[in-house]
C-alpha cells in the first residue's frame, strides 16, 4: 500500500537545482541563451533543456511553458529530468503548488513486478506556502488507486481489496464489516452473491463497508460505494481476447472509492462516512448466473439477466441499496460501469451522472479546478423504458433502441441508489492508454481530486 513518501521535499532549497519555467520566447539570462538557441530550445510547452555549469555538471534546468503555463505539464517533468533534487522557479505560490502536486503524480511507476533494481528519481522540493501534507495525502490517494488497477487480478483478488479496506479503517479506528460467500444469501446481498459465486472459493464474493463517526450523527453522512470486480471474463457471456485483457481493471471503481475514503478521513473532514465495495469476480464455472436468469437485488426489485457481462450494475445495485439504508446526505458511486462511455467520451473525461444540479456544478468546478475533469451526461427518463423487462421488474441488458450503454446503465443505477440526499455516478475508465512521460500507460485515478475538492469546499475543516 502506498504511504507518504517524499517526492516533494520541504528542506534543502538551498542546494537544490532550479528548474527554470520559461514562456514561449521568453528572455533568457545570455549566460544561457547560447546553450538554449544551440539546442532549438524556444520556451514551446513540455521542452525541457538540462543545464551544465563550467565543471560539466549539473547547473539546472529549462522548462517551456508555451504562452501560459500549465501546471499539469509538470507530471512529464518527474519523468523526464534527471536524478537530483531540483526546485521550480518563477512560478506564482499557486502555480507552484499545483505544478508540485502534477510532479508527484507524474513521480508514479508500478514497478512491483521488476526484479531489476530501481534508478534513481528527481525529487522536488515543495513550493513555499503550499500544503505539502495535505498534497501528499492527495497524492498517495491517487497512487493508491493506481496501483490496485495495475495489480494483476490474480494478486488482487477480492480478499487483497478487503485486506487494504481493512489497513485503511484501522488507520482511521473506522468500523469494517464484510459479508462473503454464502453469507451474502443471509444478510440479502443476492446479486452481488449471484454475480461472483462462480469464483474460486478462495475468491468468494464480499461486500465490505467501513463506518467512520457514524455517532457524530450532528455531521452529515457521506456514502461512497465502488464497483469491485477483480477480474470480468464477461461471465457465460465471455468477452473477446481484446475485451477482456484489461479487465482487471474492472475493480477501478473499489480502488477509487477506497482511496478518496481514506483521503476523506486522514484530512477529518466533518462529515460521516460510509465506504461500500462489491468486490466479486465474474468468472465461469458450473455455478455461473446465466443469460435468462431472474436474480433477486437487495432492494427486492427483481432483475432479468440479458447479459452476464453486464454485472457492474448487478453488484452495484445491492451497494448502493445498503448505502440507503444509513440515509445518507450525498452519495457517490465510482465504476468502470460501460466501453459505451469510452466510446461517448473517450478515455480522458468520465461521464458524471446526477439529477442534482448543485452537486453537478460543484463538481464540475472543482474538476475545473484541480485538473481533474468530469463531464455531465443525462439520466434521459426517454431511455428507461429500456431497461424494463416483459419477466422481471428490470432487465440488466438495456434494449438495443437506447443505445446510449453509459446513460442506460446510469438510469439502472438510479432505480437502486439511495432516496435520501444527492446521488452521483461516476463510469469512470480508470486507466490512460497512451504513454507519455508522467502519464505511464496504466491505472489511473480520476475524479479523486474533483471529489474531494468538493467535499472540502462543501464540509470545510473547521481551523
Ligand atoms: N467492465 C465492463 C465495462 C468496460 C469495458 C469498462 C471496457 C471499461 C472498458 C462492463 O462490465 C461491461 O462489460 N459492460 C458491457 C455492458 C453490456 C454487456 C450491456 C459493455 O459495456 O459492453
Ligand atoms: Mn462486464
Ligand atoms: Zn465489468
Amino acid at each position: 500500500m502506498s504511504v507518504l513518501h517524499p517526492d516533494l521535499l520541504s528542506a534543502g532549497a538551498d542546494q537544490a537545482l532550479p528548474v527554470h519555467v520559461i514562456l514561449k520566447d521568453g528572455v533568457l539570462d545570455p549566460a544561457v541563451a547560447v546553450w538554449a538557441r544551440a539546442h532549438d530550445f524556444t520556451g514551446k510547452a513540455g521542452q525541457l533543456l538540462v543545464l551544465p555549469d563550467p565543471k560539466g555538471t549539473l547547473a539546472g534546468a529549462l522548462f517551456g511553458a508555451g504562452d501560459s503555463f500549465d501546471p499539469g505539464s509538470a507530471r512529464g517533468l518527474a519523468a523526464r529530468l534527471p536524478a537530483g533534487v531540483w526546485r521550480l522557479e518563477g512560478l506564482p505560490v499557486a502555480e507552484a503548488g499545483a505544478a508540485a502536486l502534477a510532479f508527484a503524480l507524474g513521480a508514479y511507476r508500478f514497478d512491483r513486478y521488476r526484479t531489476r533494481s530501481d534508478t534513481a528519481r528527481p525529487r522536488l522540493i515543495a513550493p513555499d506556502g503550499m500544503d505539502v501534507a495535505g498534497t501528499l495525502r492527495i497524492v498517495a490517494a491517487c497512487e493508491l488507486a493506481r496501483e490496485m488497477v495495475d495489480t494483476p487480478a490474480a494478486d488482487m483478488g477480492p480478499l487483497q481489496i478487503e485486506t487494504i479496506a481493512r489497513e485503511i479503517a484501522s488507520e482511521s479506528r473506522a468500523t469494517i464489516a464484510v459479508t462473503e460467500g454464502e453469507a451474502l444469501l443471509d444478510a440479502n446481498y443476492p446479486a452481488i452473491h449471484a454475480v461472483g459465486r462462480a469464483a474460486a472459493p478462495a475468491r468468494q464474493p464480499r461486500i465490505i463497508e467501513i463506518g467512520w463517526q457514524l455517532d457524530r450523527t450532528d455531521l452529515p453522512l457521506v456514502a461512497l460505494v465502488g464497483k469491485g470486480v477483480v477480474f470480468d471474463s464477461g461471465g457465460l457471456n465471455i468477452k473477446g481476447g481484446a475485451g477482456m485483457r484489461n479487465m482487471k481493471k474492472d475493480m477501478g471503481g473499489a480502488a477509487h472509492a477506497l482511496a478518496l475514503g481514506r483521503l476523506v478521513m486522514q484530512s477529518n473532514l466533518p462529515v460521516r462516512l460510509v465506504v461500500l465495495v462489491a468486490a466479486v469476480e465474474n468468472a465461469i464455472s458450473a455455478d455461473a448466473f446465466r443469460p435468462g436468469d431472474v436474480l433477486n437485488s437487495r432492494k427486492g426489485l427483481t432483475i432479468e439477466i440479458g447479459n452476464t457481462d453486464a454485472e457492474g450494475r448487478l453488484v452495484l445495485a445491492d451497494a448502493l441499496c445498503r448505502a440507503g439504508e444509513h440515509t445518507p446526505d450525498l452519495t457517490l458511486d465510482f465504476a468502470t460501469l460501460t466501453g459505451a462511455a469510452r466510446v461517448a467520451l473517450g478515455p480522458e473525461l468520465p461521464p458524471l451522472y446526477t439529477d442534482d444540479d448543485a452537486l453537478a456544478a460543484d463538481l464540475l468546478e472543482a474538476g475545473r479546478a484541480v485538473a481533474d475533469p468530469l463531464w455531465r451526461m443525462p439520466l434521459w427518463p426517454g431511455y428507461r423504458a429500456a431497461i424494463d423487462s416483459e419477466l422481471a421488474d428490470v432487465r440488466n441488458d438495456s434494449a438495443a433502441w437506447a443505445q446510449a450503454g453509459s446513460v442506460t446503465a446510469a438510469l439502472f443505477l438510479q432505480r437502486f441508489a439511495p432516496e435520501t440526499g444527492v446521488w452521483a455516478h461516476m463510469d469512470i475508465f480508470a486507466w490512460n492508454p497512451r504513454a507519455r512521460p508522467g502519464w505511464p500507460e496504466g491505472g489511473e485515478a480520476q475524479a479523486i481530486r474533483a471529489c474531494f475538492a468538493m467535499l472540502a469546499a462543501r464540509f470545510p475543516v473547521a481551523r
